[in-house]
């Protein structure tokens, strides 16, 4: 049996990150500059049933049946094996490795269990699709925090950008891909803290609870921004997307969810030229976006990094 593998990208949220937990619209795109991948080879050798997972990037090697069940990686391949359709699971390796930056926001969690679910069920002869693809990696997104909007798993799945709207505990989904007239760069950089969206999402949960008001008025603000964002991306109006990032960003303050290293870098991009600039992800660390002029990336990155960021990305976003 020859092995298989499958790739995923990263992703970035543009606008409407946290709001889109609460019933709001988001706009997000892939990255494809970064991938998680996973390679399935047959190993006639062992017995059926057989499953050994490596995970160099995390230093994990372990039989699947070791892994707890709330393990993320055993969760993907377990979705995949738990389909009525499949009978017999021949022995087997799954090697993951990712570039994508784990708590960072560019939804490396997502993505490494879309290549296992796509790896794991090619090389079981029952391919799923996309579909399917991404209901199995939503599950598996309830267990980084307990309250995923489904966003990640659908941009990560579809590879293209998306409009979204979570309904119903995030298990309907409203997803539409749209046009993006003209393309546009955006430069990501890394602000090196680690910070899963688990407790910012917690946190932020937390705070509507105690001031709903004010919270809910924050999400439908931000609602506001996506919608015009999403005009503007479908008409090419790209010099609108700078200030609404602005604004975004504003809100997402609001919301407590920067952190001084996101608003020193920010603050940078803003300074050497960038467009516009905000957060991405779950925030109080991980990666802001900035929009640039492609002549100009070069030049904001090296800015940024001087400001601090650990690392940036340059990606051009297009239909
Ligand atoms: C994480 O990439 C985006 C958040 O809105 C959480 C979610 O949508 O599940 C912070």
């Amino acid at each position: 049996m020859p092995a298989i593998s499958a790739s995923a990208p990263g992703k970035v949220i543009l606008f409407g990150e946290h709001a889109v937990v609460y019933g709001q619209p988001a706009i997000a795109v892939p990255v494809t500059e970064v991938q998680a991948k996973a390679i399935v080879t047959g190993r006639p050798d062992q017995p059926a049933g057989w499953v050994n997972l490596q995970a160099p990037n995390i230093g994990l090697e372990a039989p699947l049946m070791d892994l707890p069940a709330d393990n993320p990686l055993s969760k993907a391949v377990k979705g995949v094996f738990e389909a009525p359709s499949i009978s017999r699971i021949p022995a087997m390796t799954i090697r993951i490795t990712s570039t994508i930056p784990i708590a960072a926001g560019l939804g490396s969690g997502a993505a490494v269990s879309v290549a296992i679910i796509r790896a794991v069920s090619e090389f079981l002869g029952q391919p799923l699709p996309d579909e399917r693809v991404s209901a199995l990696a939503f599950e598996v997104e309830k267990l980084h925090h307990g309250t995923p909007s489904g966003i990640d798993n659908t941009v990560i799945t579809y590879a293209l950008p998306v409009y979204f709207v979570r309904t119903d505990q995030g298990e309907m989904k409203r997803v539409e891909t749209f046009k993006v007239s003209r393309p546009f760069t955006i430069l990501i950089g890394d602000s090196g803290v680690p910070s899963p969206t688990s407790v910012t999402v917690g946190d932020v949960r937390r705070a509507w609870q105690v001031n709903t008001a004010r919270f809910e008025s924050l999400f439908e603000s931000t609602g506001a921004i996506v919608e015009h964002a999403r005009r503007a991306i479908e008409h090419g109006d790209i010099k609108a997307l700078g200030p609404l990032m602005d604004e975004n960003h504003e809100l997402l303050v609001d919301m407590d969810v920067s952190s001084i290293e996101l608003d020193r870098l920010i603050q940078a991009a803003r300074q050497a030229g960038a467009l516009g600039a905000k957060l991405s992800g779950g925030g109080r660390g991980g990666n802001m976006i900035a929009l640039v002029k492609p002549a100009e990336a070069n030049f904001i990155s090296e800015s940024l990094k001087t400001a601090g960021a650990t690392n940036t990305i340059v990606t051009q976003v297009k239909s």
